[in-house]
């Protein structure tokens, strides 16, 4: 159903499918690592995700000339940080020209209410999604911090403050994944990272799931990392992932 094109693109025979869509983590030291993998991706299929790594490495000009692609950009800075200082930052971001953007959930109301009123100026506005819980934490992690309710607790807690704030969506593990649809709706959007098959190593991620599971857990944007950019063969691992989610 894929095949190569001549420019190396993966192409979708069919339009429709009834999939995750797919953000690629871009975690490379550099552009020209990061480079090798871009072009190959079809900018219609792949979204592309720039987290701080890259975004201290390259600054915002590499997010530019992505864009400029035809890539649509997840902006993943996760800010966090006093009211007036993430109104400017996101106004700052979304002048970029990104599709997405990220933000602790933890940073509370009012941090959460001034990035959103930041983009009301935008025509085309980034959606603006919430991180819960980093996927790589755990239970006893947020005692440590001093939370005291359970991880499920925690992230469904989140997911309630950004949806009433008006916020597009959550970042979270996929296993709370269908109660947070259940109980927003399915307008309000899922992203899951820590996506591994059974063989790929965890790395630091504490809730990973399958490809399979994001698909039954109704996730509507995967984030593929170090399963796919740390692969031999990345094209055959997008395969791969993207034919398990299809054929179920
Ligand atoms: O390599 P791996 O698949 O674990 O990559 C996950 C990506 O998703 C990383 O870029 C990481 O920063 C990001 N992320 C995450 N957990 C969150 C939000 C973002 O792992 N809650």
């Amino acid at each position: 159903m894929y095949f190569i094109y001549p420019r190396g693109y993966i192409v979708l025979n069919s339009n429709v499918l009834n999939i995750p869509k797919i953000i690629i983590a871009l975690d490379f030291p550099n552009k020209k690592a990061a480079m090798k993998l871009v072009d190959l991706l079809n900018p219609s299929i792949f979204y592309l995700k720039i987290g701080k790594e890259m975004f201290t490495i390259l600054g915002h000009q590499f997010v530019k000339e992505l864009h400029q692609l035809g890539f649509n950009i997840f902006l993943d800075l996760k800010f966090h940080d006093i009211p007036n200082t993430v109104f400017n930052a996101t106004k700052a971001a979304a002048d970029l020209g990104i599709w997405m953007l990220s933000i602790h959930a933890s940073g509370g109301k009012k941090m959460l209410m001034s990035a959103k009123k930041a983009l009301q100026s935008f025509d085309k506005a980034p959606l603006l999604i919430a991180i819960t819980a980093l996927t790589s934490l755990k239970e006893i992690e947020l005692k440590e911090i001093g939370v005291h309710i359970s991880l499920t607790e925690y992230i469904l807690t989140l997911s309630k403050l950004s949806n009433d704030c008006g916020l597009d969506g959550v970042v979270c593990p996929g296993k709370e994944a269908k109660k947070i649809k259940y109980l927003f709706g399915n307008k309000y959007k899922i992203i899951t990272p820590g996506i591994r098959f059974s063989e790929d190593l965890s790395y630091d991620q504490n809730n990973v799931i399958s490809p399979k599971e994001a698909k039954a857990y109704n996730i509507d944007y995967i984030v593929l990392g170090r399963s796919v950019t740390m692969s031999k063969n990345p094209i055959h691992k997008l395969n791969l992932i993207i034919n398990s989610m299809k054929y179920t």
